[in-house]
């Protein structure tokens, strides 16, 4: 019972395998061996999301269909990043699906000509391709965000939720972003900063071929959607996840008492929303 006399994220253990999951040698290695893991656990096809969440300050809501209520603050985040871009008949990529929710969401609400998810998890993507088959707008591939499988000018938008911090040279992949869009597309990004897992998303950008159309610093947000939502993770971490990987599982959801939540609670990892152009 070692590992509940520490809540989770402050035990020493759960910090070096968080530390190590992100640095550079081994990021690639577990990043796709823990989506793997979580989609190979997920039996009832419970996760459709794996990101954050996003809670208006003044409580305003999305308007979901009942099904997609469960998922609410996940979806949230996708309403937020996509919120000031025309989506409708457009042909859109987004990078890092993962469990294809946020893919569902927006080529059913917002209605554009195609929906191209990708992922380097093929189990994920095996699931998204399953789970989403009747969605005659949306399409699932594997591939790396450091070398898009498409041809030059081939998207009107790019969309990358909270996947970023995972790639091992995020210049590169802007530079695929940009290649493939076209030219006037937009490119829209959550992504966390955060020094201690070498992840600075502005920095990048000012430096990539992308002109910075807005930044939006979201990150009270985030952790006002981790309290809200925090009782359904915990409950399904703990239908999910095996009894010796839980504080570890509890430690990457951001459930409050976790490292990871304070950290966005105090302001030490901001979280941002970035609308990009190309020229
Ligand atoms: C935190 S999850 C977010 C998934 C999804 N955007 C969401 O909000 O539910 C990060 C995702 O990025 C994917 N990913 C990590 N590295 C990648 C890479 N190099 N290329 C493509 N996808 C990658 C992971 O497999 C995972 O599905």
């Amino acid at each position: 019972m070692k590992q509940d006399m520490y809540p989770a994220g402050t035990n020493p253990v759960h910090s070096a395998v968080v530390k190590l999951f992100y640095s550079r040698a081994a990021r690639h290695l577990f990043t796709n061996a823990w989506y793997s893991l979580l989609s190979n656990l997920d039996r009832g096809a419970a996760i459709r999301f794996l990101n954050y969440g996003y809670a208006s300050p003044d409580g305003e809501q999305v308007a979901l269909q009942a099904v997609d209520e469960p998922d609410r603050y996940a979806i949230q985040l996708y309403h937020h990043v996509v919120s000031g871009t025309a989506i409708a008949g457009k042909d859109v990529l987004e990078v890092g699906s993962g469990r294809g929710g946020g893919a569902s969401y927006v080529a059913r609400y917002l209605h554009p000509r195609s929906y191209t998810g990708l992922d380097i998890c093929k189990p994920a993507i095996r699931f998204s391709k399953a789970r989403y088959a009747d969605q005659d707008n949306l399409a699932f591939r594997v591939g790396d965000a450091l070398s898009l499988p498409f041809a030059n000018d081939s998207f009107d938008v790019v969309i990358n939720v909270e996947s970023a911090q995972h790639y091992g040279d995020m210049g590169r992949f802007l530079d695929e972003v940009h290649r493939v869009l076209r030219p006037g597309g937009d490119f829209l990004m959550a992504c966390f900063e955060d020094p201690s897992k070498d992840v600075f998303p502005r920095e990048c950008l000012a430096r990539s071929r992308l002109r910075l159309v807005k930044e939006d610093d979201i990150t009270a947000n985030v952790a006002r959607a981790l309290e809200l939502d925090g009782a359904r993770r915990t409950a399904l971490a703990v239908e999910i996840v095996p009894r010796p990987l839980l504080g570890l599982s509890h430690e990457f959801a951001g459930i409050p008492g976790t490292q990871l939540h304070a950290s966005f609670a105090n302001g030490e990892c901001p979280y941002y929303c970035f609308t990009c152009r190309k020229d």
